[in-house]
């Protein structure tokens, strides 16, 4: 009945513009109300099957059953992930269209010229998850220990393969944080995403990749890659026999991967409660919370998956990041 009224009334303003010439402008608050009433576009700026995917499918899904409506998942993936980014900083503020990203939103801000202002182009939804990278190599890659990868890493330099998902991504912002400490460079091999990467590791194509615990923990566990050591600061419970690099000798070594939810900027408040609230229920769901456990990620606090907590979150990884590559001089060849 609500809605059959609703209907009138948005007839009613319609009719009345016209009626006065008025350009027929979209009934925002209406729209708003009864959103969502078609499919929702989810953009992954990473290649399917990689960690970002991973998170996206997993919670998606959840959402996608509170909400009422199929989310589709879109991988847009090129330019570290800025490419998906800017898709949906462009696209329209319905909430049709939304990103899952991670640090390297932040990153990308200093690492490219953007066609987008990353703290203005976006409306925050929350905070998803987050955990470290972990230090892996190919399967019949010598070093046995971190402290020996460590040793060659140095030793070989340029001569070492590392595959990461784009420049900027969060790959490759572990892999220049591993020269710097290092004082070294590596052989670059760029690709749409880690899921592709992850396959030529495994297939011993490239030597080394610093990847998401998402994406590589299946393959540690089923024995088709070498894990030396995590970025946390501390050990991970789901990997203990591996140090974080700190700990095998790289002091203040610490690199967090997080991820959001966000719509396009100017996104009507109406539609980013739902969200919101959709996101809260999947990010309390016993069953992802085992998943996101198992694959060594943590979900974020409920206090901390609020929009204003993502604003926050991502306004200081901007700066953190331009600080960090600003001083050590990484930059988008
Ligand atoms: C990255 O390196 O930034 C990610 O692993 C990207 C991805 O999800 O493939």
């Amino acid at each position: 009945m609500a809605a059959i009224v609703r209907g009138r009334l948005r007839h009613a303003v319609v009719a009345l513009a016209a009626g006065f010439g008025m350009a027929l402008l979209a009934p925002m608050g209406a729209g708003a109300q009864d959103y969502p009433t078609k499919p929702i576009t989810l953009v992954v700026p990473y290649a399917a099957g990689g960690p970002s995917d991973v998170i996206a499918r997993l919670v998606g899904q959840n959402m996608s059953a509170t909400l009422g409506q199929q989310i589709i998942i879109e991988n847009v993936a090129g330019a570290g992930g800025t490419t998906g980014a800017e898709r949906v900083a462009k696209s329209a503020p319905d909430g049709y269209t939304l990103l899952i990203h991670h640090v390297a939103l932040a990153a990308g801000a200093s690492m490219y010229k953007l066609r987008y202002d990353t703290t203005a182009a976006f409306t925050p939804i929350g905070l998803i998850n987050y955990g470290p990278f972990v230090l892996t190599a190919r399967a019949d890659y010598p070093p046995g220990t971190a402290a020996e990868i460590l040793a060659k890493l140095k030793a070989d330099g340029s001569k070492v393969n590392v595959a990461h998902a784009g420049v900027g991504s969060g790959s490759h912002l572990c892999g220049l944080m591993l020269n710097q400490a290092l004082g070294v460079s590596f052989t670059y091999i760029p690709y749409k995403g880690t899921g592709p990467a992850m396959n030529d590791l495994v297939a011993g194509q490239v030597d080394v990749l610093c990847d998401q615990t998402t994406n590589a923990i299946p393959q540690i566990e089923g024995g088709k890659i070498k894990a030396y050591a995590v970025t946390s600061a501390k050990r991970l419970e789901q990997l203990p026999k591996l140090p974080s690099l700190a700990e095998a000798g790289l002091q203040g070594f610490e690199v967090t991967v997080w991820h959001g939810l966000y719509a396009p900027a100017q996104t009507p408040a109406p539609i980013v409660a739902k969200l919101n609230a959709a996101l809260q229920k999947a990010l309390a769901d016993e069953i992802i919370l085992k998943r996101f456990s198992d694959l060594g990620t943590l979900a974020f606090p409920a206090d901390q998956r609020t929009p204003a907590a993502l604003d926050a979150y991502l306004k200081g990884e901007v700066k953190k990041w331009a600080d960090v590559i600003q001083k050590a001089g990484f930059k988008a060849e």
